[in-house]
């Protein structure tokens, strides 16, 4: 009955994936195409992620899909459509928007994003799927059903489709997003099941660095090794490749820091080291991190770097490192 159900969404899915990609490359989708086009976006890509167009309008999918034969209600069940109070529906994508096709591992369609092509919008800048039966937002990655072909061992993680659709294009082929949610276990396991090296290449803004934090602690509880790249022109790595290409895209991967590292930097801008009440701040903050660090060796070699920025022999980092470990259990 379920797999029944499932079978049904994902046919459903694949015939609004039909229906959206027709709409793009019609008379309708004229300025969507264009929008694209400006973006960078060869039709080898919007041909490869099938990228559509969901025209403006309350029932072109509704009318599309009925006609072939689907019922409402499961259309609704898809997350393709909205139920008003009488029982009647309308397309859940009725504003205009670039549609991203979010396929799995399988190679199922389970969701779409819509991305608004024009500025005087109300509604959000990206819509999803809601949660549907197949569609678990937590659970998935965007752009994995291709890379999990990629066998270098390691993934590159990004916030957005655009990122991961310009990298594909780009030629780098490891890199997916996480569906504009925060990063969850879920996800971390499933990357787990196809690589065992994390790069985290999240936006540039304070949003994409506390956002990187969180996604390498819980990598790191799924003992992942993650590294945490710093996009050096331009907000993300959409923007990034289109200034500077793939070639020194590659560097920046190469040149990415271990997250501990990472971590460790972020705490010290915080900080004027030639202030000495900001020091013992600094080296406190630090050692709280470091308290949490389980390798010992790892933990040595960073208290010794830590210890070095401050000006504090190591073993009297160290020493604290223990206190704050001995409060923690
Ligand atoms: N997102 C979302 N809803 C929003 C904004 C963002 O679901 N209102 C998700 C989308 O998956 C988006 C990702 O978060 O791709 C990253 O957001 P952001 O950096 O703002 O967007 P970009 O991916 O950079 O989008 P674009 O380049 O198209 O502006
Ligand atoms: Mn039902
Ligand atoms: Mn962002
Ligand atoms: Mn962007
Ligand atoms: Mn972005």
């Amino acid at each position: 009955e379920t797999a029944d159900k499932k079978k049904r969404i994902y046919e459903i899915n694949a015939e609004a994936g039909r229906y959206f990609y027709r709409c793009l490359a019609g008379e309708g989708g004229k300025v969507a195409y264009a929008y694209l086009k400006e973006r960078g976006i060869s039709n080898a890509t919007i041909k490869k992620f099938g990228l559509g167009f969901a025209p403006e309008g309350w029932t072109g999918l509704l009318q599309y899909l009925t006609q072939k034969g689907y019922k409402e209600h499961d259309i609704y069940e898809a997350g393709l459509a909205k139920a008003r109070d009488n029982g009647t529906y309308y397309d859940a994508f009725y504003d205009g928007r670039v549609m991203f096709p979010i396929i799995n591992v399988q190679g199922n369609i389970i969701g779409f994003g819509g991305r608004i092509i024009t500025e005087n919008s109300n509604t959000g800048k990206y819509l999803n799927t809601p949660e549907t039966l197949v569609f678990k937002k937590k659970e998935n990655l965007f752009g994995l059903n291709f890379a999990k072909n990629d066998n270098s061992g390691k993934l590159l993680l990004m916030e957005g489709y655009m990122d991961v659709i310009s990298l594909h294009q780009a030629g780098i082929g490891n890199a997916v997003a996480s569906l504009g949610t925060a990063f969850t276990p879920e996800q971390a396991r499933l990357i787990k099941r196809y690589a065992n090296k994390v790069v985290l290449c999240y936006d540039a803004d304070q949003a994409g660095r506390k956002a990187a934090v969180r996604a390498g602690a819980i990598l790191t509880d799924e003992d992942m090794k993650t590294r945490v790249l710093t996009i050096t022109d331009g907000k993300d790595p959409d923007e990034f490749i289109k200034a500077r290409g793939p070639e020194m895209f590659q560097i920046l991967v190469e040149s990415a820091k271990p997250l501990l590292t990472f971590r460790i930097d972020e705490i010290k801008k915080k900080y004027d080291l030639e202030d000495t009440e900001q020091i013992l701040e600094f080296s406190e903050e630090a050692a709280t991190l470091l308290a949490d660090v389980k390798n010992p060796v790892e933990q040595e070699l960073y208290i010794k770097r830590v210890a070095q920025e401050s000006g504090l022999a190591p073993d009297t980092l160290a020493a604290r490192v223990k206190v704050l470990q001995r409060k923690q259990v």
